[in-house]
């Protein structure tokens, strides 16, 4: 059974070990171009010992970012801006990058600006659209904009233009993000989907726009390089889809060129009353996913520990841990979890500036 700390090769590209940092929306990106913040919070954690480093959720249309600040890959001065950054992130660990479009939850605050939909009558906002004319609830209660057959091809090619600005940007892992309440995320759920039209009614209706996304996309991003979704595959409500559900689309997507599932939340509703947060409350889920649709599988949500991380792995219960938080906290969490698991020598998993002086030392030691 693989460890941890094990490479992880998936098509052409293999992983220095099973770690990779999650996407994270860092919300200071101007017109969508990101900047200096990216490349020193994208390229610390890359220096921090993680195989694999996805950049945050960027927007495939100025009108799918979820506020001001998202980042973006709808013109090239944002590939231009990604350039630099994984020229960097390739000198220690394999960029990945994450495509969204919000959806309903677009036009919306910053996290630290109330995290709410920017007012309709505030000069800032813009419109949102989705499958259905359901305002998603909480702060997020502006109704959506029901999308047209014209709208959902349009945003189907921009996930295939952002795709292709993504592999001239030196990306080189594209994950999907058909999670968390997102567009692609929006049409598969029930609770969000509620058209009567071939996008909608049936599991088979619902699962088209995510089917038509994922082919679109597989014919622009090239066979060697992995190609991953973040699938939303319950929301923990009863009026949700059944998980077999999830798991036969995942088989589908697999089906049409998928090489790994990351599984997630769907969050299509502020109602997470019977979300069961807890350390790793995802990995069962993972694993039963893994298991049944046989494809790589990430898992991810409230993990932080070695010793958890590691036996999820060993375990087959997933093949990459997604660490956020962890990483947030430390962008060395690769590094203490080395030593922590008595790997004989952890250093080595920073870079020679930074590893020189560390061998033989216990982690943050002070002289
Ligand atoms: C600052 C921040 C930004 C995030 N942005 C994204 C994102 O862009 N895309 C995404 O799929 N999830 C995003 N998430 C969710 C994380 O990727 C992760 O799934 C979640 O935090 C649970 O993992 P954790 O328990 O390790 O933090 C974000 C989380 C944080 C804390």
């Amino acid at each position: 059974m693989p460890t941890l700390f094990d490479p992880f090769r998936l098509k052409d590209i293999e992983l220095r070990n099973r770690i990779a940092v999650a996407p994270m929306c860092q919300y200071s990106a101007e017109d969508g171009v990101p900047n200096d913040w990216h490349l020193v919070h994208l390229g610390a954690r890359a220096a921090g010992g993680a195989g694999l480093v996805i950049a945050e959720g960027s927007a495939v249309s100025a009108q799918g970012r979820i506020t001001l600040g998202d980042a973006g890959l709808w013109n090239d001065a944002q590939a231009e801006g990604w350039q630099r950054i994984t020229a960097f992130i390739k000198r220690h660990a394999v960029p990945g990058i994450q495509l969204a479009h919000a959806g309903r939850k677009a036009s919306a605050h910053r996290p630290w600006d109330g995290d709410d939909h920017i007012a309709a009558d505030d000069p800032r906002a813009w419109d949102t659209m989705a499958p259905s004319p359901i305002a998603l609830g909480g702060g997020l209660d502006r109704i959506p904009r029901e999308m047209t057959d014209a709208d959902i091809a349009q945003a189907r090619e921009e996930f295939v233009a952002a795709a292709k600005r993504a592999l001239g940007a030196g990306f080189e892992w594209l994950e999907l993000h058909f999670a968390h309440g997102f567009l692609v995320q929006s049409f598969f759920s029930p609770l969000a989907n509620h058209r009567r039209d071939g996008y909608g009614g049936s599991a088979e209706g619902r699962a088209r726009f995510p089917l038509e996304v994922l082919a679109a996309v597989r014919d622009v991003w090239p066979e060697r390089l992995p190609l991953s979704v973040r699938l939303g595959v319950t929301d923990f409500h009863p009026g949700e889809q059944p998980l077999e559900e999830s798991i036969a689309l995942v088989r589908r997507l697999k089906s049409i060129g998928l090489d790994l599932v990351d599984v997630s939340l769907g969050f299509n509703t502020p109602d997470v009353d019977g979300v069961p947060w807890g350390p790793g409350f995802m990995v069962p889920i993972a694993e039963r996913i893994r298991r049944e649709a046989a494809i790589a599988t990430a898992a991810g949500w409230r993990i932080g520990e070695p010793r958890h991380a590691d036996a999820i792995v060993r375990n087959a219960q997933a093949d990459l841990i997604l660490l956020a938080h962890a990483e947030l906290s430390d962008p060395h969490w690769p590094y203490r979890a080395a030593h922590a698991l008595g790997l004989p020598r952890p250093h080595e998993l920073l870079p020679i500036q930074y590893a020189h002086w560390l061998n033989g030392r216990e982690p943050a030691v002070a002289v």
